[in-house]
């Protein structure tokens, strides 16, 4: 499948990835093949958004609650983050990569690899690409009600300033238009947790193939989906 040349492309995509574990179980695989994966299927896929020049895109890797999978789990995905982030994203590409999410608890070496990609990729053109790690949005918030707090209370900032358009501002994504799709593959029909704030007015499209199975062709279905749809952002 190839996209209309009519078509509207969303300036934001934010994808949940899911089903990796439920991919390993029917390949009867351990639960780490699984993530590799979809750590090859991530890459596709943000490689096809590149291509096809969308402002962003924003992929939940790694949530706050993840921590509660087995250490040998967290580990592993640990190790696929430092494998795959060095090696996709230095040669080739003109996106600025981000990290979205809590720096602390993560490992220092892939703290320090971040950071590297973070400031390498600062001065890249082309699309941002978000990676959400050691995120959660409800932590999110939490954060940026302590920090208007603190500008309030240290005087940087009065009460009446305080609007949603400042509250955007303290955000991880602060600069980047909301997301228009959050895409979540697996058949799963939730947030989960993911980018509360941002979601407000975006389409939300689910799909039911487990994320190593996704594909370039089902990323077209979506955005063709997206087009269908009428967004009136609360208006008539
Ligand atoms: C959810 O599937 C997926 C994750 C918790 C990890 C997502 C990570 C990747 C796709 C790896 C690569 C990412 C980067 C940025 C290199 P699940 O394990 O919850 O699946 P299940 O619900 O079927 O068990």
């Amino acid at each position: 499948m190839s996209l209309p040349a009519d078509i509207r492309l969303p300036e934001h995509i934010a994808i949940i990835m899911d089903g990796n574990g439920r991919w390993a179980k029917q390949h009867h695989v351990p639960r780490q093949s699984g993530h590799a994966k979809g750590a090859e299927v991530f890459k596709t896929i943000a490689k096809y958004c590149e291509s096809l020049e969308i402002k962003a895109l924003t992929v939940y890797a790694f949530s706050t609650e993840n921590w509660s999978r087995s250490e040998t789990e967290v580990r592993y995905l640990m190790k696929l983050f430092r494998e795959y982030l060095d090696d996709a994203f230095t040669m080739d590409s003109n996106s600025r990569i981000r990290f979205l999410g809590e720096k602390s608890r993560l490992p220092e070496d892939l703290l320090a690899l971040m950071k590297k990609l973070e400031d390498d990729s600062s001065s890249n053109d082309g699309m941002v690409l978000n990676i959400a790690l050691n995120y959660g949005g409800r932590a999110e918030i939490t954060g940026v009600v302590r920090k208007i707090a603190e500008d309030a209370a240290e005087g940087r900032l009065s009460v009446g300033e305080i609007d949603e358009q400042l509250v955007s501002s303290y955000l991880y994504t602060a600069g980047l238009p909301d997301p228009d799709i959050i895409l979540r593959p697996s058949g799963e029909k939730r947030i989960s947790n993911f980018l509360l704030w941002q979601c407000a007015y975006s389409e939300f499209i689910y799909m039911d193939v487990l994320w190593p199975d996704f594909t370039t062709d089902m990323l077209d279905e979506a955005i063709v989906e997206y087009n269908k749809r009428n967004r009136r952002f609360g208006g008539r």
